[in-house]
């Protein structure tokens, strides 16, 4: 028999940060096997909706899962234990991506990057290397880091576990959720170490421009606070272009500052291939690649194959949803000049083979499949597919943030004005009063509706209860479902209302 965990349950083995906690006993019920049969078996007739874990519900691009399933089966990939910094091939694709957003400035290679199984074990690996390096504060508590209220709790979970004491900020800047600048160093003291940013912060969908980046980096830089740059979901869909924190601590010398971390899970809608990585600089990923021999000696083998596609046509296509939003794919018109992909494709190709130049000329499998995947991803055709991709998951984006505010005013109050994410967090007036943690389970229970409520993205209970009922709801996915779950939930909440 499950016995149900409660937060406030003093469990040694869960990290002592108390929304990680509350969201453990969310999904306790809301994404049990036991719970799912017994609603099903309720008769209700309506399927159970996801607006809860941020998954991207669009199909990832078809070719993105037949080149890594097929290139997967050479035993390139799983004849032998890459090491804990993961496969050469990916890592190269990493910084080739990196490199290529940076215009060619910024000085990474394979040595600065570890793949690893997802996000959550690159965090959790960069929080033991952030406590390890971080001198201990004279007072005798933790080493201080900061993270903005709300966000998701992976970070400050990892980081609590490894000691750090974690401090959330809050705004008190009206109409917006993420801390300025101002308000993260004026709420840093002399312990602080780190300072947790997502870009698009998670729920709310916000990230910092480029003149708060910057003064956020000299201020890191001056103080030795070492930033943590989760890009998870970054890259999905941006409406704004989002400045390129690499290139800008590189600029104001803090290069060393900074631990970026990406995933595969939420853009590409590929979380169950676990396909995460570390960018940071080459004395820390030495360390930390040391440290990660002892949970993974090798990456996952579809890891470096599907990074290579991604990272690649990534970088040759970015951009060029701005092109298609100014015309061509109106007229069903390919999304760029071919002869301009064809150019850009070359040049990142070439990128890779010189990370990999002294690599390929003693490692002859590594030629042989290079030479192979070389002909059939330097093809114009793949790489305005993926544009395409997007661009429909930016277009369906676009339509759903629409329909929350225009058909739904009456159900949701402060939306966040949409930045090409696909979380939002919002207020539900007609739950107002009511427990977050036994009101999400009811809505599951009741409804069939996954959510997961403010406490999980920051401090707890009675802070949200004085601001009323927030949410997270997560809407990637088609539109006609999109729609109807919040027509559901609208019924949902009629039902609930105290
Ligand atoms: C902001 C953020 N970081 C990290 C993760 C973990 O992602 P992964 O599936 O790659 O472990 C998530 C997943 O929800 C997330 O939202």
């Amino acid at each position: 028999m499950r016995v149900a965990l409660r937060g406030s349950d003093d469990d040694p083995l869960l990290p002592p940060f108390r929304p990680w906690r509350f969201m453990l006993d969310v999904d306790e019920v809301n994404y049990d096997e036991a719970e799912l049969v017994a609603y099903t078996r309720r008769g209700l007739g309506e399927d159970v909706v996801n607006l809860s874990s941020g998954i991207n519900h669009v199909e990832p691009p078809e070719k993105l899962i037949r080149f890594a399933l097929d290139a997967a089966a050479d035993p390139l990939f799983w004849h032998d234990y890459d090491g804990p910094s993961g496969h050469l091939i990916g890592r190269a694709a990493i910084a080739a991506y990196e490199r290529s957003r940076g215009d060619g400035r910024v000085a990474i290679d394979v040595r600065n990057v570890i793949v690893t199984a997802g996000a959550s074990a690159a965090l959790s690996l960069a929080a033991a290397g952030l406590r390890a390096s971080a001198s201990a504060p004279v007072q005798g508590s933790g080493p201080g880091a900061l993270v903005p209220v709300p966000t998701f709790p992976l970070a400050g979970a990892a980081l609590a576990r490894c000691g750090f004491d974690i401090t959330e900020v809050e705004s008190l800047v009206s109409g917006r959720w993420l801390p300025t600048v101002d308000e993260l160093i004026a709420a840093a003291d002399d312990d602080t170490r780190v300072c947790y940013l997502n870009t698009f912060n998670n729920p709310s969908g916000e990230f910092y421009g480029e003149a708060e980046l910057r003064r956020l980096v000299a201020w890191a830089r001056d103080r030795k606070v070492m930033l943590l740059h989760d890009l998870v979901s970054s890259d999905v869909s941006a409406s704004d272009a989002i400045p390129h924190l690499l290139s800008i601590a590189d600029e104001e010398s803090y290069g060393e500052g900074l631990v970026t971390i990406g995933s595969m899970s939420k853009a590409r809608a590929v979380p169950g291939f676990r396909v995460g990585w570390l960018i940071a600089d080459d004395a820390l990923v030495t360390r930390l690649s040391r440290a990660n021999e002892l949970q993974a000696p090798s990456s996952p083998a579809f890891a470096a194959p599907m990074l290579l596609l991604d990272r690649l046509l990534s970088a040759a296509t970015d951009g060029a949803g701005d092109r298609v939003r100014d015309g061509a794919a109106a007229s069903g018109a390919p999304h760029h000049a071919r002869a301009d992909l064809s150019a850009a494709l070359r040049r990142r190709w070439s990128d890779l083979h010189e990370l990999l130049a002294s690599y390929v000329a003693v490692m002859p499998d590594l030629a042989r499949f290079l030479d192979t995947a070389g002909a059939e991803l330097t093809d114009p055709v793949t790489a305005d597919g993926l544009a395409a991709w997007r661009m429909g998951i930016r277009r369906t984006l676009a339509e759903n943030a629409a329909v929350l505010s225009t058909e739904f005013p009456d159900l949701v109050a402060d939306v966040p004005a949409w930045r090409g994410d696909f979380n939002t967090f919002v207020r539900i007036p007609g739950l107002a009063g009511l427990d977050h943690l036994a009101t999400a389970h009811e809505l599951f229970r009741r409804h069939g509706l996954q959510t997961l409520p403010a406490p999980a993205f920051g401090k707890d209970e009675a802070w949200w209860r004085r601001r009323g009922y927030h949410s997270r709801l997560s809407f990637a996915m088609p539109t006609p479902l999109w729609r109807s779950a919040l027509g559901r939930l609208r019924r949902a909440v009629a039902d609930l209302a105290p």
